[in-house]
């Protein structure tokens, strides 16, 4: 049977990317999520080319009313990835407190919006994941924001597992390290100029740290996501997967 799954930030990097994932290998019904109505209808094309239907709706995450009005409107749901996310850094001696709380909203509080309006539609085996970051598992000076978010979903979703396992709905989080999308390219310029480096000179440092010595792609990132939507996972509950190449061992 054709599974229907919900992803927020469809339009772009990893939420594309499990977009095309899900439609090459399972031929899957796609409700892509963003606020680019042009993205996001030229994301459900590169869907049907691969294999999936797809429709979408142009949305904010962080729009809490419009976000429960979706609730009605998506029909039955048996997955969600909640991939929308913003970063960027909220340095603590800086004036940072719109973005801290713009970030917060984004990649915490959008998440919690989004599990909210899908959860009606969702019965047993039922998958979530939420995607949050290795700044989750460790801190980074100049994003706090970004890491008590990402940190905050790791526990959201440790939570919310254990209160849907009994209703048979299947709750993970993972934990990217350095993925080449958009929010790459932005962070290695800003902590490029912080640091007084080259773009080409964070990004070698930043590749030497991680073991196995590269960034991922998007569509790397998407099948470790598969594996968590999959109605074969039945193990992993309330975990979050790091899918960061060393860096994280725990
Ligand atoms: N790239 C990395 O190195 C990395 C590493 C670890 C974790 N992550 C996490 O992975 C997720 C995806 O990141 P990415 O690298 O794919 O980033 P990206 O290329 O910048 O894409 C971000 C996506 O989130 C959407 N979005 C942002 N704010 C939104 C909002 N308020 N409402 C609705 N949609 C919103 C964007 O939609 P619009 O088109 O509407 O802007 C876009 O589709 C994020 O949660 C990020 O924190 C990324």
């Amino acid at each position: 049977m054709t599974r229907r799954i919900l992803i927020t930030g469809a339009s772009r990097g990893i939420g594309r990317a499990c977009a095309l994932w899900l439609a090459q290998s399972e031929a899957a019904h796609l409700l892509l999520l963003g606020r680019d109505a042009q993205a996001l209808a030229s994301v459900a094309e590169a869907v049907r080319q691969a294999g999936g239907t797809a429709e979408f709706r142009v949305v904010d995450v962080t729009d809490r009313s419009a976000m429960a009005a979706l609730s009605g409107s998506v029909g039955a749901l048996d997955g969600l990835v909640a991939a929308a996310g913003i970063s960027g850094m909220t340095p603590v001696d800086r004036d940072s407190d719109a973005f801290f709380d713009e970030i917060v909203a984004a990649d915490l509080t959008g998440p919690w919006n989004t599990v909210r309006a899908c959860l009606p539609a969702m019965g047993p085996g039922g998958r979530m994941v939420l995607v949050s970051s290795v700044l989750g598992r460790f801190g980074v000076p100049g994003y706090g924001a970004y890491c008590a978010a990402k940190h905050g979903l790791i526990g959201l979703a440790k939570a919310l597992a254990l209160e849907l396992i009994d209703r048979g709905i299947v709750v993970n989080a993972v934990a990217p390290g350095w993925v080449d999308t958009d929010m790459a390219q932005t962070g290695i310029r800003q902590i490029a100029a912080a640091t007084g480096q080259t773009e080409a000179q964070f990004r070698a440092q930043a590749e030497a740290a991680v073991p196995v010595k590269r960034f991922f792609q998007p569509e790397e990132i998407a099948q470790g996501i598969g594996w968590l939507l999959s109605p074969a996972n039945t193990m992993q509950v309330g975990q979050c997967l790091n899918l960061d190449g060393g860096v994280v061992q725990s």
